[in-house]
């Protein structure tokens, strides 16, 4: 760990010290643009973990005041045997977080994928009872709390437990605890969670009217019954024409309404496009790249391409900026398209584009456009 993290200190440095020379190497920081506004994240993957030199430590400590896991607190990433536990790479992500003075957020306590079937099952391999199951959550909340509580603030506590029409996801969970699986993970988050955590429903396609209708009862139900819930995750897995802006403001707009306040958690911008795999179900079957869906295989992206894709991000935040007293964190999925989660989904191996930093780890055009849309305000 020691070795680890005065590496990744190193790596992080060069950005901070600003010693480049041309201004593609030395851009104007990200979070202090939006100071004021909300929290800019970013995510450290298990290679960056893995990896003290990678050069995204170098954009994550420059532009990012806050971090969220991209895969290491899974509960299957985590916990994958009953008794074995992986702590390395989250205390690794924690350790580098509380260095730079990073927002931390716990991803993900809940969630219906990447968790082991050990999670629901006896020795026997028959299914949980009820109380079984929710002695399991609760041993699992208590452990993240005991080993970072003090330092990780906001806690995704349920990911996408809502289905687009607004029912309940059919999961393993909801198969042993009903409907009431997440307020019954809610309740937990909040007994064993420290009182000042910041407890948040995540999803994909918040902007859907049927989910966002059902998140909001969700929210007043809770509210109504003493039970925390201090803000929602819009996950914005968003594309180049999906959703529209309007649609975006209006979640905001209903969850703001709640009381709660709103964080972007998970932004990226698919600028090929999933087709009729909309949303970020990562469970569903993967295709394989050909020319039709990998036309940029060399990385090169078109200058109208290019274009198109950074005013789509400018439109989008200045839909934020508008809203920004409803929102306190907007955080990319990633740091650079060499590495971001849709190079693999939901075509397999094709080369995508979706954040601000090319695969050189040089910022973009949206980039710039980003940054232009904080200083217009
Ligand atoms: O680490 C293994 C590696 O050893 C192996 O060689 C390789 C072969 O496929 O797989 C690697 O693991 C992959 C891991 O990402 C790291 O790249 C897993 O197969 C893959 O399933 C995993 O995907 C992650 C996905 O969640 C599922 O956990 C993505 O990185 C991650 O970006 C994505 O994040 C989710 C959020 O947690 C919740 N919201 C949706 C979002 C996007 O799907």
């Amino acid at each position: 760990m020691k070795l680890w993290i005065t590496t990744a200190i190193l790596a992080s440095a060069i950005a901070l010290t600003g010693c480049q020379e041309t201004d593609e190497n030395d851009p104007p920081s990200l979070h202090e643009a939006f100071e004021g506004k909300f929290l800019i994240g970013g995510t450290l993957s298990d290679s960056m973990l893995e990896n003290a030199s990678d050069p995204g430590f170098a954009i994550v400590s420059k532009h990012f005041n806050s971090l969220s896991p991209e895969n290491c607190m899974k509960w299957g990433n985590m916990n994958p045997l009953l008794d074995q536990y992986e702590w390395e790479l989250s205390d690794r992500f924690v350790e580098y977080g509380h260095n730079f003075g990073q927002e931390m957020v716990g991803h993900v306590l809940f969630w219906h994928s990447q968790t082991p079937d050990w999670v629901f099952e006896d020795e026997n391999g028959a299914p949980l009872s009820k109380e079984a199951l929710l002695e399991r959550m609760r041993e699992r909340a208590r452990l993240m709390a005991k080993r970072w509580g003090d330092r990780i603030k906001i806690w995704d506590v349920v990911n996408e437990s809502i289905e687009g029409d607004g029912s309940w996801r059919k999961s393993k969970y909801q198969q042993i605890l009903g409907d009431e699986f997440t307020e019954l993970a809610f309740r937990i988050a909040m007994e064993e969670l420290p009182t000042d955590a910041i407890l948040l429903y995540n999803d994909y396609g918040m902007t859907d009217p049927g989910r966002r209708d059902a998140v909001v009862a969700m929210i007043q139900d809770f509210k109504s019954k003493g039970i925390r819930i201090d803000g929602v995750g819009m996950q914005g897995h968003w594309e180049m024409s999906y959703p529209a802006l309007s649609e975006i403001e209006d979640s905001l707009t209903a969850f703001a309404a709640t009381g709660v306040k709103v964080h972007i958690t998970e932004l990226d911008l698919d600028l090929l496009g999933r087709g009729k795999f909309f949303g970020a179900n990562v469970d569903i079957e993967r295709l394989k790249a050909d020319p039709a869906t990998n036309p940029y295989p060399d990385g090169n992206l078109p200058p109208s391409e290019e274009k198109r894709f950074a005013e789509r991000y400018a439109e989008i935040f200045d839909v934020l900026l508008k809203h920004h007293e409803k929102i306190d964190r907007v955080t990319f999925w990633g740091v650079s398209d060499l590495t971001t989660w849709l190079n693999g989904f939901p075509v397999e191996g094709r080369t995508n584009f979706a954040l601000l930093f090319d695969r050189q780890f040089k910022p973009k055009p949206a980039f710039y456009r980003v940054l232009e849309t904080a200083r217009k305000r």
